[in-house]
């Protein structure tokens, strides 16, 4: 476990490492693409929930969050983040910095008055960290997908209380 880990804000100047470590991370280009894209989506993008980890101010990790709504039967919009992508350079992986991105985000999504996080991934990670299948608030994937791998997670008491429906992603997600 490497200890001079920092976290912050990404800034301008960090744009172009993180795309680059999206590339290295997932071995293609969509994801560093997504996240150009999604930075450009004024309604989606939250500044504060675009964080990097660095290791003597060298970008090693990074993590998006971004505003997603939760369609309900007759229509009606709830506002959550879904937490996508996330990214530790290779050599780094498995000494925890994408313990402390999520850590990390939760607390700055609640300061922000965030209330809850949906995460399709891997059903063995994300539960460490709290998630639960969205099954259990009756909230779905916009396509098919094994209901362990489609998560939420409460970030206050009762954060996802009388919601359900079907999560409705930035039209960015589409492309990739
Ligand atoms: C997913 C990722 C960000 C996790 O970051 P990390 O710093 O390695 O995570 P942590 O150190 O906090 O946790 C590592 C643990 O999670 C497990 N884990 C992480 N991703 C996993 C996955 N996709 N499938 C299964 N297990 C996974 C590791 O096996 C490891 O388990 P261990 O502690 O028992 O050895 C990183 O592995 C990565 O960049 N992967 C490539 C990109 C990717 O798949 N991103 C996620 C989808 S958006």
């Amino acid at each position: 476990m490497t200890n001079k880990i920092s976290l912050r804000q990404e800034t301008k100047d960090d744009f172009k490492k993180v795309f680059e470590l999206n590339q290295i991370a997932f071995g293609q280009e969509n994801e560093a693409k997504l996240v150009d894209a999604l930075r450009k989506n004024q309604t989606a993008f939250v500044p504060e929930l675009s964080i990097v980890a660095t290791d003597n101010n060298k970008i090693v990790g990074h993590i998006l969050f971004t505003k997603i709504n939760i369609k309900d039967d007759t229509g009606n919009l709830k506002e959550s983040l879904g937490l996508a992508p996330m990214a530790v350079r290779p050599e780094l992986q498995k000494s925890g910095i994408g313990g402390q991105l999520i850590k990390k985000g939760f607390e700055v999504a609640k300061e922000l008055g965030f209330k809850s996080v949906i995460v399709l991934g891997h059903e063995h990670y994300y539960p460490r960290f709290g998630f639960q299948s969205a099954d259990k608030w009756k909230i779905k994937a916009p396509f098919e997908v094994p209901s362990n791998v489609f998560m939420a997670i409460e970030l206050v008491t009762d954060g996802l209380r009388d919601i359900s429906g079907t999560v409705v992603y930035p039209k960015e997600f589409e492309t990739v």
